[in-house]
């Protein structure tokens, strides 16, 4: 018998927008509305597993999932050889360089730690800048480091612009576009081609 396909889907902010594409596209979606505790499961006669956005990439990568939905955000921090083959449009939001208000990063020379999430995305940045600095990585509410005293700086995804605003940091720069792509195996594109772009060109009607 031959296995179904199966894609990986980024838990938490991405989730509802992209089952509300596949339930767009005509997919049976029933049971990864309510997936329970459940981590594998059916939609359609395709294998939906829910994941963490960085282990989508890898899941891809490695084979073990045919397709995956993921952020730009997570991509260009993780990197890795897949096929990056539709931009969904949503989960827009920005990669940034922010700062506490009317402090004037670029021309404060002494003091340049950089506090992120997204160690290669702001390394990348400060060396095509020519810059010097020193990235310190945070797992979580990365907003605290410049009103803690960590950093001078953040570099971070920027959505509503809310938490910047409620804790005082202003955008310095934007740095690039985020927004969901969908991923896929190399060789699924080769070995499973007709399913894999069946599921692309439904959801691609759709957007
Ligand atoms: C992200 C990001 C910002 C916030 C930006 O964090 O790191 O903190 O969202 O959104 P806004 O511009 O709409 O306010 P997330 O909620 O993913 O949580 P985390 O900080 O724990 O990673």
């Amino acid at each position: 018998m031959i296995k179904p396909l199966r894609i990986a889907l980024t838990k938490g902010r991405l989730e509802k927008k992209s089952i509300e594409l596949f339930e767009k596209a005509g997919y049976d979606c029933r049971e990864v509305k309510s997936p329970g505790r459940k981590l594998q499961l059916n939609m359609d006669g395709i294998e939906v597993v829910l994941a963490k956005a960085s282990d989508v990439v890898t899941y891809v990568e490695r084979g073990v999932c045919d397709l995956g939905i993921v952020g730009k955000d997570t991509i260009m921090e993780n990197g890795g050889s897949y096929f990056e083959v539709l931009d969904f449009g949503f989960g827009k939001c920005n990669f940034a360089l922010a700062a506490k208000k009317n402090s004037d990063f670029f021309k404060t020379f002494q003091d340049r730690r950089v506090a992120t999430k997204y160690v290669k995305v702001a390394k990348n940045y400060f060396d095509k800048k020519g810059m010097d600095v020193e990235i310190i990585q945070i797992d979580g509410s990365v907003e605290l480091a410049p009103l803690l005293g960590l950093a001078v700086a953040i570099v971070d995804i920027v959505e509503t612009g809310d938490t910047l605003r409620e804790n005082g940091l202003e955008i310095i720069e934007t740095i690039a576009p985020v927004s969901a792509r969908l991923i896929t195996n190399i060789g699924a594109m080769k070995t499973r081609r007709l399913e894999v772009t069946e599921i692309i060109k439904r959801l691609e009607a759709c957007l």
